[in-house]
Protein backbone atom coordinates (compact mmCIF):
# COMPACT_ATOMS: atom_id res chain seq x y z
CA UNK A 1 0.00 0.00 0.00
CA UNK A 2 1.25 3.68 -0.17
CA UNK A 3 -0.13 5.35 1.94
CA UNK A 4 0.74 9.01 3.20
CA UNK A 5 0.54 9.21 6.43
CA UNK A 6 2.02 6.66 8.51
CA UNK A 7 1.43 7.74 11.76
CA UNK A 8 3.11 4.72 13.03
CA UNK A 9 6.63 6.27 12.12
CA UNK A 10 6.59 8.60 15.10
CA UNK A 11 5.58 5.93 17.33
CA UNK A 12 8.37 3.50 16.54
CA UNK A 13 10.05 3.21 19.76
CA UNK A 14 10.62 5.00 22.66
CA UNK A 15 13.43 7.50 21.43
CA UNK A 16 10.96 8.90 18.69
CA UNK A 17 8.24 8.76 21.24
CA UNK A 18 9.82 11.10 24.20
CA UNK A 19 10.95 12.97 21.33
CA UNK A 20 7.44 13.87 20.14
CA UNK A 21 5.12 13.57 23.46
CA UNK A 22 3.01 16.84 23.91
CA UNK A 23 2.98 16.13 27.49
CA UNK A 24 5.18 15.63 30.49
CA UNK A 25 4.57 15.15 33.94
CA UNK A 26 7.26 16.44 36.65
CA UNK A 27 7.23 17.13 40.70
CA UNK A 28 6.91 20.76 39.99
CA UNK A 29 3.44 19.81 39.04
CA UNK A 30 2.32 18.42 42.35
CA UNK A 31 0.52 20.34 45.44
CA UNK A 32 0.71 17.40 48.21
CA UNK A 33 -2.34 17.56 50.42
CA UNK A 34 -1.86 16.89 54.31
CA UNK A 35 -3.95 15.61 57.17
CA UNK A 36 -3.13 17.38 60.23
CA UNK A 37 -3.97 15.71 63.66
CA UNK A 38 -3.53 17.06 67.23
CA UNK A 39 -1.33 15.92 69.66
CA UNK A 40 2.13 13.89 69.63
CA UNK A 41 3.96 10.94 67.89
CA UNK A 42 0.21 10.31 66.55
CA UNK A 43 0.25 9.11 62.74
CA UNK A 44 -3.13 6.92 62.14
CA UNK A 45 -3.68 5.67 58.35
CA UNK A 46 -6.85 6.65 56.89
CA UNK A 47 -8.79 3.19 56.71
CA UNK A 48 -9.79 4.15 52.83
CA UNK A 49 -6.68 5.87 51.49
CA UNK A 50 -3.77 3.22 52.31
CA UNK A 51 -0.74 4.96 52.83
CA UNK A 52 -2.37 8.26 53.69
CA UNK A 53 -2.30 9.42 57.52
CA UNK A 54 -3.45 11.81 59.98
CA UNK A 55 -0.23 13.38 61.35
CA UNK A 56 0.58 15.37 64.59
CA UNK A 57 3.20 18.40 63.77
CA UNK A 58 6.13 15.99 64.83
CA UNK A 59 5.40 13.60 62.11
CA UNK A 60 4.62 16.77 59.42
CA UNK A 61 8.12 17.63 59.86
CA UNK A 62 9.50 15.00 58.93
CA UNK A 63 6.66 14.41 55.82
CA UNK A 64 7.46 18.00 54.54
CA UNK A 65 11.28 17.41 54.26
CA UNK A 66 10.99 14.06 52.77
CA UNK A 67 8.74 15.59 50.13
CA UNK A 68 11.05 18.95 50.10
CA UNK A 69 13.61 16.46 48.82
CA UNK A 70 11.53 14.12 46.46
CA UNK A 71 10.90 17.97 44.22
CA UNK A 72 7.74 18.48 45.57
CA UNK A 73 6.96 22.30 45.53
CA UNK A 74 3.69 22.76 47.60
CA UNK A 75 0.88 21.45 50.22
CA UNK A 76 -2.20 21.87 50.85
CA UNK A 77 -2.91 21.84 54.30
CA UNK A 78 -5.82 19.61 56.31
CA UNK A 79 -6.68 19.91 60.15
CA UNK A 80 -8.61 17.63 62.43
CA UNK A 81 -9.42 19.36 65.73
CA UNK A 82 -11.82 17.77 68.42
CA UNK A 83 -15.46 17.93 68.49
CA UNK A 84 -14.81 20.06 71.61
CA UNK A 85 -13.55 22.70 69.64
CA UNK A 86 -16.32 22.67 67.06
CA UNK A 87 -18.90 25.31 66.73
CA UNK A 88 -21.64 27.05 64.84
CA UNK A 89 -19.13 29.96 64.28
CA UNK A 90 -15.73 28.03 63.36
CA UNK A 91 -14.10 30.23 65.69
CA UNK A 92 -11.50 27.83 65.92
CA UNK A 93 -10.68 28.27 62.20
CA UNK A 94 -8.93 31.56 62.88
CA UNK A 95 -7.10 30.96 66.95
CA UNK A 96 -3.77 32.57 66.39
CA UNK A 97 -2.31 29.45 68.29
CA UNK A 98 -4.62 26.80 65.98
CA UNK A 99 -3.76 23.73 64.66
CA UNK A 100 -4.17 25.12 61.07
CA UNK A 101 -1.65 28.01 62.25
CA UNK A 102 0.45 26.19 64.09
CA UNK A 103 1.43 24.00 61.28
CA UNK A 104 2.24 26.35 58.85
CA UNK A 105 4.48 27.79 61.16
CA UNK A 106 6.15 25.09 61.50
CA UNK A 107 6.62 23.87 57.79
CA UNK A 108 7.64 27.52 56.88
CA UNK A 109 9.83 26.73 59.35
CA UNK A 110 11.28 23.42 58.22
CA UNK A 111 11.34 23.99 54.39
CA UNK A 112 11.22 28.04 53.88
CA UNK A 113 10.13 27.27 50.10
CA UNK A 114 7.82 25.10 49.99
CA UNK A 115 4.67 27.05 48.93
CA UNK A 116 1.92 26.53 51.78
CA UNK A 117 -1.58 26.59 51.01
CA UNK A 118 -3.87 25.83 54.19
CA UNK A 119 -7.64 25.19 52.51
CA UNK A 120 -10.11 28.09 53.90
CA UNK A 121 -13.41 26.41 54.94
CA UNK A 122 -15.33 26.12 58.08
CA UNK A 123 -16.01 22.00 58.21
CA UNK A 124 -13.80 20.87 59.86
CA UNK A 125 -14.38 23.31 62.74
CA UNK A 126 -18.05 22.99 62.42
CA UNK A 127 -20.75 21.05 64.54
CA UNK A 128 -22.73 20.73 61.64
CA UNK A 129 -20.01 19.27 59.06
CA UNK A 130 -21.07 22.87 56.55
CA UNK A 131 -18.49 24.67 55.30
CA UNK A 132 -20.48 27.61 56.34
CA UNK A 133 -22.43 29.32 59.45
CA UNK A 134 -26.19 27.71 59.80
CA UNK A 135 -28.69 30.16 60.53
CA UNK A 136 -32.38 29.03 59.74
CA UNK A 137 -31.34 25.87 58.85
CA UNK A 138 -29.39 27.39 56.02
CA UNK A 139 -25.62 27.81 54.84
CA UNK A 140 -25.59 31.50 55.31
CA UNK A 141 -23.56 33.17 52.22
CA UNK A 142 -22.19 36.26 53.82
CA UNK A 143 -21.59 35.52 57.39
CA UNK A 144 -19.33 32.59 55.83
CA UNK A 145 -17.61 34.69 54.11
CA UNK A 146 -16.82 36.89 56.71
CA UNK A 147 -15.69 34.21 58.83
CA UNK A 148 -13.44 32.70 55.74
CA UNK A 149 -11.69 36.74 55.91
CA UNK A 150 -10.95 36.20 59.50
CA UNK A 151 -9.66 32.66 58.53
CA UNK A 152 -7.68 33.70 55.75
CA UNK A 153 -5.96 36.68 57.65
CA UNK A 154 -4.52 34.48 60.06
CA UNK A 155 -3.21 31.96 57.57
CA UNK A 156 -1.41 34.94 56.02
CA UNK A 157 -0.22 36.36 59.54
CA UNK A 158 1.15 32.55 60.33
CA UNK A 159 3.03 32.58 57.34
CA UNK A 160 0.69 30.86 54.41
CA UNK A 161 2.06 31.46 50.83
CA UNK A 162 -1.45 31.05 49.20
CA UNK A 163 -4.89 30.36 51.12
CA UNK A 164 -6.77 27.66 49.07
CA UNK A 165 -10.71 28.54 49.91
CA UNK A 166 -12.70 25.34 49.00
CA UNK A 167 -16.08 26.40 50.58
CA UNK A 168 -17.91 27.99 47.30
CA UNK A 169 -19.61 30.89 49.33
CA UNK A 170 -20.66 33.69 46.63
CA UNK A 171 -18.40 36.92 46.79
CA UNK A 172 -15.99 35.08 49.05
CA UNK A 173 -12.91 35.85 46.77
CA UNK A 174 -12.73 39.38 46.42
CA UNK A 175 -14.08 39.72 50.73
CA UNK A 176 -10.67 37.78 50.80
CA UNK A 177 -8.19 39.87 48.25
CA UNK A 178 -9.60 43.24 50.05
CA UNK A 179 -8.96 41.94 53.50
CA UNK A 180 -5.89 40.71 52.56
CA UNK A 181 -4.77 44.20 50.97
CA UNK A 182 -5.90 45.68 53.49
CA UNK A 183 -3.36 43.83 56.21
CA UNK A 184 -0.97 44.06 54.13
CA UNK A 185 -0.45 40.67 52.86
CA UNK A 186 -0.49 41.73 49.03
CA UNK A 187 1.96 38.74 48.23
CA UNK A 188 -0.38 36.31 49.95
CA UNK A 189 -2.04 34.48 46.78
CA UNK A 190 -5.28 32.67 46.17
CA UNK A 191 -6.08 29.34 44.91
CA UNK A 192 -9.58 28.92 44.72
CA UNK A 193 -11.53 26.34 44.20
CA UNK A 194 -13.93 27.78 41.43
CA UNK A 195 -15.82 24.71 40.17
CA UNK A 196 -15.88 22.06 43.11
CA UNK A 197 -19.03 19.92 42.17
CA UNK A 198 -20.98 18.53 45.16
CA UNK A 199 -19.37 14.87 44.71
CA UNK A 200 -19.50 11.93 46.01
CA UNK A 201 -16.24 11.37 45.65
CA UNK A 202 -15.18 13.06 48.60
CA UNK A 203 -16.38 10.49 50.88
CA UNK A 204 -12.35 8.92 52.59
CA UNK A 205 -11.33 12.60 52.97
CA UNK A 206 -14.98 13.59 55.07
CA UNK A 207 -13.58 9.94 57.00
CA UNK A 208 -10.12 11.39 57.47
CA UNK A 209 -11.14 14.55 58.91
CA UNK A 210 -14.37 13.30 60.35
CA UNK A 211 -16.26 16.22 58.57
CA UNK A 212 -18.91 14.97 57.25
CA UNK A 213 -22.16 16.87 57.26
CA UNK A 214 -24.45 15.67 60.62
CA UNK A 215 -27.30 13.79 60.74
CA UNK A 216 -30.13 15.97 61.75
CA UNK A 217 -33.85 17.24 60.28
CA UNK A 218 -32.70 20.63 60.94
CA UNK A 219 -30.35 21.06 58.19
CA UNK A 220 -29.37 20.03 54.59
CA UNK A 221 -27.92 16.71 54.49
CA UNK A 222 -25.59 17.37 51.68
CA UNK A 223 -23.50 20.20 50.36
CA UNK A 224 -26.01 20.73 47.16
CA UNK A 225 -26.74 24.84 47.86
CA UNK A 226 -23.27 25.43 47.57
CA UNK A 227 -21.06 23.54 45.77
CA UNK A 228 -21.92 22.44 41.97
CA UNK A 229 -24.60 20.22 40.17
CA UNK A 230 -22.61 17.73 38.42
CA UNK A 231 -24.61 18.21 35.61
CA UNK A 232 -23.45 21.32 34.39
CA UNK A 233 -20.28 23.01 32.74
CA UNK A 234 -21.46 26.23 31.39
CA UNK A 235 -22.06 27.11 34.96
CA UNK A 236 -18.16 26.39 35.80
CA UNK A 237 -17.23 29.17 33.45
CA UNK A 238 -19.18 31.82 34.88
CA UNK A 239 -17.40 30.54 38.57
CA UNK A 240 -14.35 30.57 36.90
CA UNK A 241 -14.62 34.45 35.19
CA UNK A 242 -16.06 35.36 38.61
CA UNK A 243 -13.29 34.41 40.76
CA UNK A 244 -10.52 35.78 37.92
CA UNK A 245 -12.68 39.36 38.28
CA UNK A 246 -12.26 38.94 42.19
CA UNK A 247 -8.63 38.62 42.16
CA UNK A 248 -8.04 34.91 42.21
CA UNK A 249 -4.44 33.73 41.44
CA UNK A 250 -5.22 30.02 40.29
CA UNK A 251 -7.91 28.62 39.87
CA UNK A 252 -9.16 24.84 41.00
CA UNK A 253 -11.46 22.16 39.32
CA UNK A 254 -12.34 19.41 41.60
CA UNK A 255 -13.14 16.34 41.62
CA UNK A 256 -10.70 15.37 38.76
CA UNK A 257 -10.37 12.50 36.70
CA UNK A 258 -14.38 12.94 35.96
CA UNK A 259 -14.43 16.31 35.39
CA UNK A 260 -11.39 16.53 32.92
CA UNK A 261 -13.66 18.46 30.28
CA UNK A 262 -14.25 21.51 33.05
CA UNK A 263 -10.36 21.51 33.34
CA UNK A 264 -10.45 21.98 29.41
CA UNK A 265 -13.54 24.37 29.47
CA UNK A 266 -11.70 26.70 31.86
CA UNK A 267 -8.15 26.80 30.71
CA UNK A 268 -9.13 27.21 27.17
CA UNK A 269 -11.37 30.38 28.46
CA UNK A 270 -9.12 32.24 30.78
CA UNK A 271 -5.43 32.52 30.71
CA UNK A 272 -4.94 31.50 34.19
CA UNK A 273 -3.22 28.48 35.45
CA UNK A 274 -5.40 26.07 36.29
CA UNK A 275 -5.39 23.05 39.13
CA UNK A 276 -6.91 20.19 39.36
CA UNK A 277 -7.71 17.99 42.48
CA UNK A 278 -7.17 14.14 42.30
CA UNK A 279 -9.94 13.44 45.23
CA UNK A 280 -9.62 11.04 48.14
CA UNK A 281 -12.42 8.74 46.13
CA UNK A 282 -10.43 8.77 43.31
CA UNK A 283 -7.23 7.49 45.41
CA UNK A 284 -9.50 5.09 46.80
CA UNK A 285 -10.40 3.25 43.60
CA UNK A 286 -6.87 2.93 42.39
CA UNK A 287 -5.64 1.76 45.86
CA UNK A 288 -8.65 -1.05 46.15
CA UNK A 289 -8.28 -2.18 42.27
CA UNK A 290 -4.75 -1.86 42.70
CA UNK A 291 -4.87 -4.30 45.58
CA UNK A 292 -7.04 -6.68 44.08
CA UNK A 293 -4.32 -7.04 41.41
CA UNK A 294 -7.16 -5.84 38.79
CA UNK A 295 -4.99 -2.76 37.67
CA UNK A 296 -1.26 -1.59 37.65
CA UNK A 297 -1.09 1.01 40.10
CA UNK A 298 2.28 2.36 38.84
CA UNK A 299 0.65 2.87 35.28
CA UNK A 300 -2.58 3.71 36.07
CA UNK A 301 -1.07 6.25 38.76
CA UNK A 302 1.09 7.91 36.05
CA UNK A 303 -1.46 7.55 33.13
CA UNK A 304 -4.32 9.30 35.71
CA UNK A 305 -1.77 12.24 36.46
CA UNK A 306 -0.62 12.78 32.86
CA UNK A 307 -4.10 12.86 31.22
CA UNK A 308 -5.24 15.28 33.60
CA UNK A 309 -2.02 17.81 32.36
CA UNK A 310 -3.15 16.86 28.78
CA UNK A 311 -6.67 18.14 29.47
CA UNK A 312 -4.85 21.58 30.70
CA UNK A 313 -3.84 21.28 34.47
CA UNK A 314 -0.89 23.20 34.97
CA UNK A 315 -0.73 21.96 38.73
CA UNK A 316 -2.70 18.66 40.57
CA UNK A 317 -3.64 18.50 44.26
CA UNK A 318 -2.99 14.30 44.36
CA UNK A 319 -2.54 11.86 47.28
CA UNK A 320 -0.08 10.26 45.12
CA UNK A 321 2.40 12.80 45.11
CA UNK A 322 5.18 11.09 46.63
CA UNK A 323 4.96 8.18 45.10
CA UNK A 324 4.68 9.83 41.47
CA UNK A 325 7.77 11.82 42.31
CA UNK A 326 9.93 8.66 43.12
CA UNK A 327 9.05 7.09 40.13
CA UNK A 328 9.85 10.36 38.26
CA UNK A 329 13.24 11.00 39.86
CA UNK A 330 13.94 6.99 39.12
CA UNK A 331 12.69 7.39 35.42
C1 LIG B 1 -14.01 20.68 52.45
C2 LIG B 1 -13.17 19.92 51.48
C3 LIG B 1 -13.50 18.67 50.96
C4 LIG B 1 -12.44 18.26 50.18
C5 LIG B 1 -11.47 19.26 50.22
N1 LIG B 1 -11.95 20.30 51.03
C6 LIG B 1 -14.70 17.84 51.22
C7 LIG B 1 -16.02 18.40 51.01
O1 LIG B 1 -16.22 19.40 50.30
O2 LIG B 1 -16.94 17.85 51.61
C8 LIG B 1 -12.38 16.94 49.48
C9 LIG B 1 -11.04 16.45 49.08
C10 LIG B 1 -10.98 14.99 48.77
O3 LIG B 1 -11.99 14.28 48.70
O4 LIG B 1 -9.86 14.52 48.59
N2 LIG B 1 -14.06 22.03 52.35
Amino acid sequence: MFIYNRHRRLRKNESIRSMVRENHLSTNDFIMPLFIAEGEGVKVEVPSMPGIYRNSLDNVKKEVQEAWDLGIKSVNIYCKVSDNLKDNTGKEAWNPNGLMQNTIKLIKDTCPDMIVMPDVALDPYSIFGHDGIIENGQVANDQTVDALVRMTISHAEAGADFVAPSDMMDGRIGAMREGLEENGFDNVGIMSYAAKYASSFYGPFREALDSAPVDNMEIPKDKKTYQMDYHNAEEALREAIADVEEGADILMVKPGMAYLDIVKLVKDNLQVPVSVYQVSGEYAMIKAAAEKGWIDHDKIMLETLTCMKRAGADLITTYFAKEAARLLNDQ
